[in-house]
């Protein structure tokens, strides 16, 4: 795997304008692949809402470590999916599995606590708190079962993982803000730090860059590609230039299905893609 420092210079982008910057080339999903060894296998997933077909038959698979992004016009069923593989709408058909795990049936939290997080397109924060106190919940949160209420080295424990967690998010000078007082750009990164709470080994963001500067959005792709290097991610995003720079493959998502995958390069110059994606109806 591509050390920080290859990342960061493909974070740069290569010479010629192009965007796209992909770590490492991968071959195709439906590759010859041991399914035990994957962080996140997604098989035949259908979600209907009543006699709307969000998501038809969608196969999915993202390896250890893995940064993959999803893009598609709006309504394509990419947040579906998220909620499909977190258990927020359980599929209608089909399978996923969690690093060899079979996790469809599961709660959301069993999944957390195997190391499945997300961010979501609407804020969830603590608007009146302080950065710090959100940290702290999000750990103490994660590590319930660990760290019960009657040990109080559960408490430590959480503000010494709040104060890493705004490291990782860029946001340490903030600890003591209170999120509304945070820009909106901060309180995206919030969010990030929010899901790197506990253990975390897959994470998915959905449209994080949504409403950010262009200043901000530099911060969130130096916040990516600062993520330890085991830390998969899947990022649905409509800016291709925050997605194509921080990602190792893409898949594209049309009608709630799989149109494609491929790698950041393919993907920008795939004619198909640019008529269904980059022809404007996105939004
Ligand atoms: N809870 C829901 N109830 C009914 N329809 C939904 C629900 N969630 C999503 N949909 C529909 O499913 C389709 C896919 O939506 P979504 O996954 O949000 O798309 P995307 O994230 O790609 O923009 C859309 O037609 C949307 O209206
Ligand atoms: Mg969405």
């Amino acid at each position: 795997m591509a050390d920080a420092a290859e990342r960061q210079a493909d974070g740069s982008g290569p010479p010629g304008g192009s965007i796209a910057g992909g770590r490492r080339a991968a071959t195709s999903d439906t590759a010859s692949r041991d399914a035990g060894s994957r962080a996140l296998e997604v098989v035949g997933v259908t979600r209907t809402f009543g006699a709307l077909v969000a998501l038809d038959g969608v196969d999915l698979s993202v390896g250890p470590g893995e940064r993959r992004a999803v893009l598609g016009a709006n309504g394509a069923g990419k947040t579906t999916l998220f909620n499909a593989i977190t258990g927020d709408f359980p599929p209608t058909r089909g399978r996923i599995s969690f690093f060899g795990e079979d996790v469809t049936e599961l709660p959301q939290y069993d999944r957390i606590r195997r190391g499945l997080r997300r961010t979501y397109q609407h804020s969830l924060l603590f608007r009146g708190l302080t950065v710090r106190d959100n940290l702290f919940l999000a750990s103490r949160g994660v590590a319930r079962r660990r760290f019960s209420l009657l040990r109080p080295r559960g408490g430590d424990f959480a503000m010494a993982a709040a104060e890493r967690l705004a490291g990782q998010a860029h946001l340490s000078r903030r600890l003591d803000t209170r999120v509304a007082d945070l820009s909106y750009g901060e309180q995206r990164q919030l969010e990030i730090g929010m899901a790197l709470a506990g253990a975390p080994r897959l994470i998915l963001f959905d449209e994080p860059a949504a409403g950010l500067s262009p200043g901000e959005r530099g911060n969130l792709v130096a916040l990516l590609h600062g993520l330890p290097e085991h830390l998969g991610f899947v990022i649905i995003e409509h800016d291709l230039d925050v997605a194509l720079k921080v990602v190792d493959r893409v898949t594209v998502m049309h009608n709630g299905r799989i149109f494609k995958h491929g790698t950041p390069a393919e993907i920008e110059a795939d004619p198909e893609v640019q008529a269904i994606y980059l022809g404007g109806q996105h939004g």
